[in-house]
């Protein structure tokens, strides 16, 4: 597990009509708050739900001061993604289920200045990724099949988490290991255990009273499953 872990409100969950201010409601003063803030962008081909696009993105970019992770569920990556890098967006995430050469789209994802992610969904394998995912600085593994918030966590992805957790541990990858679906109270903390550096919450979150409350309530949960895997 990373020394800091990551949390990731989802605006999936938020109100679409009041976004600034629901940005601002898990922002934090430096030290507290939320680490990124994940966009899910769906076109309504890669998956059943059409949500925001890049104009959205570039209105978050000038006025949140977290760092946007961008998660597309969308086809046609290789031609899209670009735009949300050269937009600013920190961390630019495609699926490997939707791209056609993942390789040269992280080569082009960083030379426009972003991280590259790559995101598979619950039944793709890890395998045969590994050595693409050599050219990525997150993974993100999907916990729910993509397209919709509060779904239910699908818990037999941790052996995917596990084993790209050994696979960072061992020296393999660089990676960041990204958790995105159905993370709540009742599931961070097996997350955390499996080895989880990024954690995505959306309705855990904004469906809260307090949403910075509960950015701050799951990242004690992961510390101290931290503290009790490590003794
Ligand atoms: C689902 C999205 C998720 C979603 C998670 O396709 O990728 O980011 O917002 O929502 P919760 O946390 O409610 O499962
Ligand atoms: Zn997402």
């Amino acid at each position: 597990m990373a020394n800091h872990p990551l949390i990731a409100p989802s605006i999936l969950s938020a109100d679409f009509a009041r976004l600034a201010d629901e940005v601002a409601a898990v922002q934090g003063p430096p030290g507290s708050g939320a680490d990124w803030l994940h966009v899910d962008v769906m076109d309504a081909h890669f998956v059943p739900n059409l949500t925001l696009g890049l104009p959205v993105v570039q209105s978050l970019q000038k006025s949140a001061d977290l760092p946007l992770d961008c998660h597309l569920m969308i086809e046609n990556p290789d031609r899209w993604a670009i735009g949300y890098a050269e937009s600013g967006a920190y961390n630019v995430t495609v699926h490997v289920e939707a791209a056609d050469d993942p390789v040269k789209l992280a080569r082009d994802l960083r030379a426009a200045g972003s991280k590259a992610g790559l995101a598979i969904k619950p039944n793709t394998p890890l395998e045969p990724y590994v050595d693409v995912l050599k050219s990525y600085d997150t993974l993100l593994v999907m916990s729910v099949e993509p397209g919709f918030g509060g779904q239910k966590f699908i818990a037999d992805v941790l052996d995917k988490v596990r084993k790209a957790r050994t696979m960072v541990d061992t020296g393999h990858l660089n990676l960041v290991v990204e958790i995105d679906g159905g993370i709540n109270a009742d599931t961070i903390e097996q997350a955390a255990e499996a080895g989880v550096d990024c954690f995505v919450a959306g309705s855990a979150v904004y469906a809260a009273d307090d949403p910075g409350r509960a950015v701050e309530g799951l990242r004690s949960q992961v510390q101290s499953a931290s503290s009790r895997s490590r003794s």
